[in-house]
């Protein structure tokens, strides 16, 4: 069996104006606005070059050491201080230094320091639809999984580091705006995995001269082309605002959704990303639902690291979930159908309704937050902000011990693969009885700290009248 293959075939879509889809789940009718599945295509055959004649260049100047240090993490070279320490002397080098610390003039601080505020205020909903909907969900993407595979960065055993790595990346894109701001960390960041992205297609394309067959360009595009770098932007941006955000009840204003697109068109500019199809909230939805038509038709290595990701999230911090509720939520953010072509363990409705109750949770802190005081809110966004930076960085909390660098380190070679990891699906009952006790009491307090918030007994009294009892009359008769 071929594992690059799509499990099931897929004619070219009819893309006349007014024809109604469905693509992951997502219904939306076709427009004159939605790029050709033809032109789309064409993107699979581009991609960084500026940054793959930079890398030659670093080497050039600064040449890797023996498997450029993968014995010794200290002797990698660090490929954005030779990019800035050269940029002056070296005209390629010039050329990348000066692109990404030249700012377009479509970028508007105050409007990306909104789209930052937003993933304060959503940041479960936020969190959970990057990890289950983009990231896990994104592997149905087949042909992108194939340079994943290659890379080994899906691995059973490696996957929760890599995972870390990519929340330390987003963490600090939306930090604060001196962050993403040239020269701020996640502006560094941004172009140490720019480069990181050059090493890995350049790897894979001269194994692919030594060997021929081994990563079929023609069929799955140059790896990390642009089509794929637009379809992760969007993965980030897009797919949240129209499909994993809408799924756990959260829909953004126009004006909010310009601001979450404006964050990452600047992120994906940096990221050497075309980003035009960023500028409106329709060209960007259109762009991802052609996208999305064009790419998502799962494999059986897409299956793989889908597993792979939920393996390695098993009874990991912060969610600490068994695999079942991990599956749950995977089935609740991507849809029954997408779920089970991704080959997810079906949960039962235990889980199911765990996941759901998780959901409750979210929304009771994210509609609470509009009517917090400032302080409070500055102080929520800080707690999420250090919490996130632990949890990446605290090796006690689960994390790497350290702050990511973005270094190459799942080098692809020739005859490697990513196979998929073993489980255990099984969830005890004991675990089920302590789970359940914890989510009454976890919805009985949400109920009353929310009621301190949210004038729940008004707007009940204002529906229902006189049948409505107020709640110290009950905790009263309950204790
Ligand atoms: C512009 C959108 C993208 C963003 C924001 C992004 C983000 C990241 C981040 C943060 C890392 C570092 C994680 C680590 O070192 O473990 C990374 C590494 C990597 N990315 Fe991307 N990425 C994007 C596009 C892509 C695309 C389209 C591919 C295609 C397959 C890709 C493949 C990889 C690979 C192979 C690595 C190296 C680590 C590994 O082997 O898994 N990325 N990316």
């Amino acid at each position: 069996m071929d594992k690059s293959q799509p499990l099931s075939s897929t004619a070219m879509p009819d893309q006349e104006s007014g024809t109604i889809a469905r693509v992951c789940g997502h219904d939306f009718i076709w427009t004159h606005q939605h790029p050709r599945i033809k032109d789309v295509e064409k993107m699979l055959y581009t991609y960084d070059e500026l940054a793959m004649e930079a890398l030659d260049r670093i080497d050039a100047i600064s040449p890797p050491g023996p498997k450029d240090g993968r014995k010794c993490p200290m002797s990698q070279r660090d490929l954005y201080a030779l990019l800035e320490e050269h940029s002056q002397s070296d005209e390629v080098l010039g050329k990348l230094w000066n692109e990404v610390n030249t700012v377009p003039d479509w970028v508007d601080w105050e409007q990306i320091s909104r789209g930052q505020r937003l993933v304060y205020r959503y940041h479960g909903q936020m969190l959970l639809g990057l990890l289950f909907n983009s990231l896990l969900g994104g592997m149905a993407a087949w042909r992108v999984v194939e340079t994943l595979s290659r890379t080994g960065g899906f691995g059973v055993q490696v996957t929760r580091r890599r995972l870390l790595e990519t929340s330390q990346h987003f963490l600090e894109v939306v930090e604060d705006l001196d962050s993403v701001k040239p020269g701020g960390k996640g502006f560094v960041s941004s172009v140490r995995v720019r480069l990181l992205h050059s090493t890995v297609r350049r790897r894979i394309m001269e194994l692919e001269r030594q060997k021929q067959g081994y990563y079929d360009t023609r069929t799955w595009g140059v790896p990390i082309n642009d089509l794929h770098q637009v379809g992760t932007i969007g993965a980030y941006s897009a797919a949240l605002v129209w499909m994993s955000l809408p799924r756990q009840g959260v829909y953004l204003s126009e004006e909010e959704t310009a601001d979450y697109l404006a964050l990452w068109r600047w992120v994906g500019y940096i990221m050497g990303t075309p980003v035009d199809w960023m500028a409106t909230p329709a060209s960007a939805k259109a762009m991802m639902e052609s996208v999305i038509t064009s790419e998502m038709n799962p494999s059986r290595n897409s299956q793989v690291i889908a597993n792979n990701i939920l393996t390695a999230e098993m009874g990991a911090p912060p969610l600490n979930a068994p695999r079942p509720l991990l599956a749950a939520l995977a089935y609740r953010l991507n849809g029954h159908e997408m779920a089970s072509a991704l080959g997810i363990d079906r949960p039962n409705a235990w889980y199911r309704g765990r996941a759901w109750v998780l959901g409750l949770i979210l929304t009771f802190m994210s509609s609470s937050y509009p009517f917090l005081p400032e302080w409070w809110q500055r102080s929520r966004d800080r707690k999420f902000i250090k919490f996130g930076h632990d949890m990446v960085t605290n090796h006690k909390m689960g994390g790497l011990g350290h702050s990511a660098r973005f270094e190459f380190q799942y080098t692809p070679a020739l005859g490697k693969t990513t196979e998929m990891g073993a489980f255990d699906s099984a969830g005890s009952w004991q675990r089920a009885v302590v789970a359940t006790v914890g989510i009454v009491l976890g919805v009985a307090v949400a109920a009353l700290v929310s009621s301190l918030f949210y004038p729940w007994h008004e707007i009940a009294v204002q529906r229902m009248g006189g049948m409505v009892v107020p709640a110290e009359q009950v905790l009263g008769k309950l204790f």
